[in-house]
């Protein structure tokens, strides 16, 4: 079984991909719904919320567990290889290696939370990119919230992602990374204020393409047709199962 867990709704980015590429498989996810948002949280809390939820996901049978949060990846994902050796974790950072090699402005803009632009990971690729592309960096201000209550478009969505997506623009970006597993459903918005020269690289894709590499699917008990997902959260499960049904259908 595949488990997926996010800080919230934002890892169904990374599920949605991963049933179009392995839609038989079983799937479990886990929405820490009630310590969302990640973004400016200490390390150590996540990386103890991190813990917690590997081990309640490995409990329910996880054969491969997917951190589907750029927060918790940055915070977390060392910690948990070291402390649960015998399970493959595969995470999810911003895709700055194939924004500066599209990029024709050598300007990138990356959308990410605080903790992700913080994070050493981050910082080891900004060093290794700086001197091929220029890049802008800025928090998604807003963009998790307003995911998390589906507010996808309309004026308020309008308006919150324009004041993060100005600054990059105005800088020149021409490819914007979408650091943080949130932001993918924000797209049709960031497209609009944009425009449609402008290229958006979500990392959702490869993370499953990765997942593809390392699991090994189960010959028995795999879903016939349809994909089987379970869905569990630390918060309100119904609303979950209807964001689910409003997000992946
Ligand atoms: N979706 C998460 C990420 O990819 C976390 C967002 C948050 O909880 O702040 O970073």
């Amino acid at each position: 079984m595949i488990a997926v867990f996010d800080s919230g709704i934002g890892g169904l980015s990374v599920l949605r991909e991963l049933l179009a590429l392995l839609p038989h498989e079983h799937y479990l996810y886990y929405a820490d719904t009630a310590w969302c948002p990640y973004g400016e949280k200490p390390r150590e809390v996540i990386k103890d919320r991190a813990r917690h939820i590997t081990s309640l996901l490995l409990e329910q049978g996880a054969d491969i567990i997917v951190v589907a949060c750029n927060t918790a990846t940055a915070a977390a994902i060392s910690t948990l290889r070291e402390e649960f050796p015998g399970t493959a974790f595969v995470g999810i950072e911003p895709a700055v290696k194939p924004a500066a090699l599209a990029s024709k402005s050598a300007v990138i803009g990356v959308l990410a939370t605080a903790g992700t632009l913080h994070g050493g990971n981050y910082l080891d690729l900004r060093d290794k990119y700086c001197d091929k592309v220029k890049i802008v960096e800025h928090v998604g201000k807003g963009f998790v919230e307003l995911v998390e209550k589906g507010m996808l478009s309309g004026p308020v969505a309008e308006a919150t992602v324009r004041e993060s997506l100005h600054p990059l623009l105005e800088a020149g970006a021409d490819t914007l990374v979408l650091g943080c597993t949130h932001y993918p459903f924000l797209s049709d918005t960031i497209r609009a204020i944009a425009g449609p020269e402008v290229r958006i690289i979500n990392p959702a894709p490869a993370v499953a393409r990765q997942v593809l590499r390392l699991y090994k699917p189960h010959e028995d008990g795999n879903c016939d047709s349809k994909p089987c997902v379970k869905l569990m959260t630390s918060g309100d499960i119904s609303a979950l199962e209807s964001m689910y049904r409003k997000l992946i259908g």
